[in-house]
């Protein structure tokens, strides 16, 4: 038998990973699951030590930290970057790769494709994909393929125009049936997990109380079994709107102008670097240096 040291093939948890299995039981102990968005190494890393159990590389970036106007122009290099950078600082927290538009319209082979590629170039444990009617043949398609895919409904922000702009879903009867139907053929679909987004709290109450599968809220209500926020939302990072569901637990946007105004200041007066921030050197290698340059020693 061989002692080597063996990497785990993709799709195998690397060690300390929280076991995806454990969501269901955090649902049925009504322990609430806790996941946030991250976009590079050290918000993964901050993420991980902070205790969160998911962390979700959104596509929500192309807006937080690529400066577009919505989520559409997201693409899957650049989702596969952000991703791999965010593998890189998380260990324990179940890392999930937000599919971006076009990456899983075409059709099932090329959304299986390309959540393969999340796996094996970024090391994404899981995929999230918008939708549901057409979205649940390749829901299907992907779980089939070995990778657990996280559903989203209610505002899904990527056809965020034909829902008539970034507003709550299911508010009439007839809506919030739908989204109850939605949710449970994703559920049938193989989802291990669905993001309901912008709905009514009676409404995501009585999805979550029907699916045994955990659902993650964003402007759902309490009664979800856990809540997401975005990273530049709850940290005051984000310059625009933010949604009333959301609540900032940082002014972190101040504290970083008021640095960096004090370092433009410090230069500016000459008040950095200060001697701490140098490097010395040997006198009589300098007074080499010096004749060596042409200048005058002692
Ligand atoms: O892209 C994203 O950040 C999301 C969350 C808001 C759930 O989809």
């Amino acid at each position: 038998m061989s002692t080597r040291p063996r990497t785990p093939a993709p799709g195998t948890p690397a060690p300390g990973k929280l076991p995806i299995t454990e969501l269901a039981g955090l649902k049925a102990s009504g322990q609430s699951i806790v996941m946030v968005t991250a976009y590079d190494a050290p918000s993964g890393r901050l993420a991980d030590e902070a205790g969160v159990d998911l962390i979700l590389v959104g596509d929500s970036a192309a807006m937080t930290v690529l400066g577009h106007d919505s989520t559409v122009p997201a693409s899957m290099d650049e989702m596969i970057v952000l991703t791999r950078a965010v593998t890189r600082g998380a260990r324990r927290p179940l890392v999930i790769g937000d599919m971006p538009f076009g990456s899983f319209q075409v059709s099932d082979e090329e959304a299986v494709a390309n959540a393969i590629r999340f796996v094996k170039e970024a090391g994404a444990d899981a995929v999230k994909l918008e939708g549901a009617g057409p979205t649940l043949s390749r829901v299907h398609s992907i779980v089939g393929a070995g990778i657990p895919v996280m559903g989203h409904i209610g505002l899904t922000p990527q056809s965020a125009t034909a829902l008539g702009g970034f507003r709550a879903q299911g508010r009439t009867a007839d809506h919030a049936r739908r989204l109850v139907d939605d949710a449970r053929a994703l559920e049938a679909a193989g989802c291990f997990s669905l993001v309901l987004e912008a709905v009514p709290a009676p409404v995501a109450e009585e999805i979550t109380r029907r699916l045994t599968v955990p659902t993650i809220g964003i402007g759902a209500g309490g009664a979800t079994d856990g809540q997401v926020l975005v990273w530049h939302d709850l940290l005051g990072l984000y310059q625009g709107q933010s949604p009333r569901f959301v609540k900032r637990y940082a002014d972190l946007a101040t504290a970083i102008r008021d640095a960096v105004s004090a370092y433009a200041e410090d230069v500016r007066g000459h008040r950095f670097p200060e001697e701490v921030h140098t490097y010395a050197m040997a006198e009589e290698e300098l007074d080499a240096f010096r004749a060596a340059v042409g200048l005058r020693t002692g």
